[in-house]
């Protein structure tokens, strides 16, 4: 017993010897926010570059958004964005980082299963956020159709399918092209591959097999 009273006390004095002092806080902030910058710097899917390259700045819907990062950059660029998760934590953090950046971004913490745009938007963008196959995901997935403006664009991007027979994800979380198009009706699909993308979350970069749509809805009557 005793020498677990002993054992707590170095774990205790070891971990009040390790809290950092005021000077390195303020460090440790500066490099937070430095971090932030740096993560606004790129979205987190490439062809994000490319889409918006085509677009002027209007408003746009970022589902799933995490920290933020496809928001960030897109309000950078002069869009309005508003920015869903059902994560407060995650919104929390995206919150941070848009103060950090400077920029305006509209949040809600909301399922995006459930959630119900007040509004149409030019661009929609979900990476990396659906959720697992079933009602959910097919709700979402039509949500996230139904809140793009005739004339706008929707760019989904979601690990690929072929991950699942490597065992790497169960397949339930995973996503095929043809599924993500199955779901939009209404809409001319510009590009949908399945390809090997630079995935960038934060601070971290890895190379993983997407399945990719972007596809622009139709402004003929019959779509409205
Ligand atoms: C891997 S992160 C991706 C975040 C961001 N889109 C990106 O690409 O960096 C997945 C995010 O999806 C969110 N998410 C999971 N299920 C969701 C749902 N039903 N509705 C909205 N967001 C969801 C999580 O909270 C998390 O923030």
């Amino acid at each position: 017993m005793a020498t677990e009273h002993a054992r707590a006390a170095d774990w205790a004095s070891a971990a009040a010897a390790r809290e950092p002092s005021a000077s390195e806080w303020s460090t440790t902030s500066d490099t937070l926010a430095a971090a932030r910058l740096e993560m606004a710097r790129t979205p987190v899917d490439d062809w994000l570059i490319e889409v918006a390259a085509d677009l002027l700045p209007g408003k746009a819907l970022d589902l799933g958004c995490g920290a933020g990062q496809d928001s960030l950059w897109l309000a950078q660029r002069g869009w309005t964005v508003t920015a869903v998760d059902p994560s407060a934590d995650a919104i929390a953090e995206a919150r941070h980082a848009a103060a950090a950046v400077g920029v305006a971004i509209v949040f809600r913490v909301a399922d995006i299963a459930a959630w119900r745009p007040a509004s149409r938007y030019d661009l929609v963008v979900l990476t990396f956020a659906l959720p697992a196959r079933g009602m959910g995901r097919s709700r979402a997935l039509e949500m996230a159709a139904s809140a793009v403006a005739p004339g706008g664009l929707i760019l989904l991007t979601e690990l690929d399918i072929s991950l699942g027979s490597e065992g790497w994800m169960a397949e339930k979380h995973l996503v095929s092209r043809e599924e993500l198009e199955r779901h939009l009706d209404g809409f001319r699909v510009n590009r949908s591959v399945t390809r090997v993308a630079r995935h960038r979350h934060g601070y971290e970069e890895r190379f993983l097999p997407v399945a990719s749509v972007v596809a622009t809805r139709r402004t003929d009557l019959r779509t409205l």
